[in-house]
């Protein structure tokens, strides 16, 4: 990693409209819609996760760089109404790194500090999902050691 004076910590209210544009950043990329309803809806979400320490912050000299969003469940990540999967595990929403700032090994300082969480929780498993479209974090999440678990298929009702 390049040298960098780096801080993990948790997102504070103040980082909202921060992570709320590195969610228009991964929707943009996604080819996902970021209308003014999603943004409102978004804020919400995100002041909750925030308050419910779900999302850590990278800081350079007092500035945020990169952002993790994530959080413990027990219910099935696929499909509707699947009820409780086999075990607790970490479910991933977002990592976020700022452009200028990537292929530093940030991301994966991001992830780093989620493996510490985990184990602090007594947490076994990670898991998130990854838009096919998004080839840079597909490479990534592999290359720190993801598997792909299972495919979800689409295509247009006629
Ligand atoms: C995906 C993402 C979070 C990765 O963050 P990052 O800080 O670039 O991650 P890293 O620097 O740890 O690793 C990225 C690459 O840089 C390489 N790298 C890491 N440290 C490096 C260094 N010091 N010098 C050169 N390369 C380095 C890694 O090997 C990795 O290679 P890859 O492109 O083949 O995967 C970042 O690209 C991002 O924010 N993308 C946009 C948002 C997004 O798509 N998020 C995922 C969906 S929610």
């Amino acid at each position: 990693m390049i040298k960098m004076n780096l801080a993990i910590r948790d997102a504070k209210l103040q980082d909202t409209e921060f992570i709320l544009s590195g969610i228009r950043d991964i929707f943009r990329i996604e080819k996902c819609v970021f209308s003014d309803r999603v943004y409102r809806e978004r804020k919400k979400f995100t002041k909750n996760a925030i308050k419910n320490k779900q999302v850590r912050v990278v800081i350079e000299e007092n500035k945020p760089i990169g952002f993790s969003w994530f959080r413990i469940s027990d219910l099935t990540p696929f499909g509707l109404d699947y009820g409780k999967w086999s075990r607790k595990y970490c479910w991933i929403s977002f990592v976020y790194v700022v452009k200028g700032y990537r292929n530093q090994g940030i991301g994966s300082l991001l992830y780093d500090d989620i493996m510490k969480i985990c184990k602090k929780k007594g947490i076994k498993q990670i898991m998130l999902d990854v838009f096919t479209v998004n080839k840079k974090s597909t490479r990534f999440h592999e290359k720190i050691g993801f598997k792909p678990l299972l495919g979800i298929f689409t295509m247009r009702a006629r």
